[in-house]
């Protein structure tokens, strides 16, 4: 079982998107409504590196929402030209590290290799690693999503023990599924790879989540699969109206107000 059950993950990365006076205004409104909370729930926002410090004094720890950064380099310091060290972005205010997107491994060269490298040096640092994994379309056709993420889970957290720092999240994202020409997943296309997951992992990762073209009508859906302790989404919360909506739906389904399934 995974550590950090019950709690409900629901977070964005705005990818490569957003001004200063967007993050600001977002993070202000975000902050106004996390007074009075999603119980149950664990916001996480993850900005673009450009707009982490702002994002970060505007919601302090007090407001109960985590902030991450979508990529920090291995090492600390350094020759490293156009990359942040996780230190730096510690410093910006991340307590969590997004490593593995499929468009990082897609378009800049994050190999299982780099991406083990980065989940340790994040640790190391103290910050809480949020791995992304997912299989290709084909490989979903070919009935091999269980083998093709279970080994990239394998390889991201080789030598990392139950109880080493911030226990890692697992976003399970699988590549059909994300983006524009993205599929929406149905349960019972992700079931079997999300519980292949949890099962591997154990008490190494804090929750397995799911990634993937994620929306205000089929979130009730997919947090009631077996195994989806959260969702980590793109578009659908690229406005603070549309992340708000999916916090409200989300504690709603907690506190059993919906009907789920
Ligand atoms: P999407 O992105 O929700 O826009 O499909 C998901 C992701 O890449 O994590």
């Amino acid at each position: 079982m995974t550590v950090d059950e019950p709690l409900t993950w629901i977070g964005t990365s705005w990818k490569m998107n957003g001004s200063l006076a967007f993050a600001r205004a977002y993070a202000t409104g975000l902050r106004a409504r996390a007074a009075a909370g999603w119980p149950g729930i664990q916001p996480f926002l993850i900005p673009p590196a450009t707009a982490l410090a702002v994002v970060s004094e505007v919601l302090r720890p007090a407001s109960g929402i985590i902030v991450g950064a979508q990529n920090a380099h291995w090492e600390q310091r350094g020759a490293w030209t156009g990359e942040l060290s996780v230190e730096q972005v510690a410093d910006a205010g991340a307590t969590l590290v997004e490593i593995g997107h499929s468009e990082r491994r897609a378009w800049f060269g994050d190999t299982d290799e780099v991406v083990h490298r980065k989940v340790l040096a994040t640790l190391r640092a103290g910050l809480r690693p949020l791995v992304c994994v997912g299989e290709s379309a084909e490989d979903f056709a070919a009935g091999r999503s269980v083998e093709v993420v279970t080994a990239q889970v394998s390889s991201a957290l080789a030598g990392v023990a139950p109880g080493e720092g911030q226990a890692p999240l697992v976003a399970y994202e699988p590549i059909w599924a994300i983006g524009e020409h993205g599929r929406e997943a149905t349960p019972e296309d992700i079931v079997a790879t999300v519980g292949a997951i949890a099962d591997h992992v154990g008490d190494r990762v804090g929750s397995v989540l799911y990634g993937g073209s994620v929306n205000r009508e089929n979130l009730t859906d997919i947090l009631g699969v077996p195994g989806v302790g959260g969702v980590f989404v793109g578009r659908a919360a690229w406005t603070l109206t549309g992340y708000l909506a999916l916090l409200d739906l989300a504690a709603d389904q907690l506190a059993g107000r919906l009907n789920v399934g």
